[in-house]
């Protein structure tokens, strides 16, 4: 019988001006792998980093009071909810429920900030959809080829 070793996952939050240009070079890494283009995050933006023991294995932008892109026709255009962007969890590491931490968590930062969470998914992206309709999205609204996933309270 072997020995299971217990890795602790942990999250940080930190202002975009408080990424690590180490860090920053390792989640642009899991970003191309992710999504096979380059990302960049606003200076208005938080990250949220996820580590597995040393090793960074997942992050996501979190803007407040602008949802950007993500703005559907029937949202007032003065809405301030918080936008969350760029999420990605290396792929060794999917399918075992740090998207899911990830998610609870960054709602958790958040509920007290605004009353609304905005996100969007590719139409072609079915399991990331299912994982936000798990955790209490739903779909508000389709920009293009995206749809609009919303949490209010
Ligand atoms: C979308 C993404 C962030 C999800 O992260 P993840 O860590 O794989 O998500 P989770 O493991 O929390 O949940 C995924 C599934 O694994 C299941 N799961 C949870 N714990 C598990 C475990 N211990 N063992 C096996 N499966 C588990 C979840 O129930 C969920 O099941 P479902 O397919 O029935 O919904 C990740 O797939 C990813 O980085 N994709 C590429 C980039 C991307 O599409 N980003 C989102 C853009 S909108």
């Amino acid at each position: 019988m072997g020995n299971r070793v217990f890795i602790p996952t942990t999250i940080q939050i930190k202002s975009i001006f408080d990424v690590t240009n180490f860090e920053m070079k390792v989640i642009k890494r899991i970003a191309r792998q992710s999504f096979g283009h380059n990302i960049d995050f606003s200076s208005k933006s938080d990250v949220l980093i996820l580590y597995h023991g040393p090793e960074l294995i997942g992050f996501m932008g979190i803007e407040l009071w602008d949802v950007g892109v993500s703005r559907c026709d029937n949202d007032h255009p003065d809405s301030e909810y918080a936008f969350v962007y760029n999420f990605a969890i290396s792929p060794p590491f999917r399918n075992k429920g740090f998207g899911k931490k990830m998610l609870r968590y960054m709602i958790n930062h958040v509920k007290n900030d605004c009353n609304r969470i905005q996100l969007m998914v590719d139409n072609d992206n079915p399991d990331a959809e299912r994982l936000y309709k798990k955790c209490g999205f739903r779909k508000h609204c389709e920009v293009g080829e995206r749809y609009v996933y919303i949490m209010d309270w």
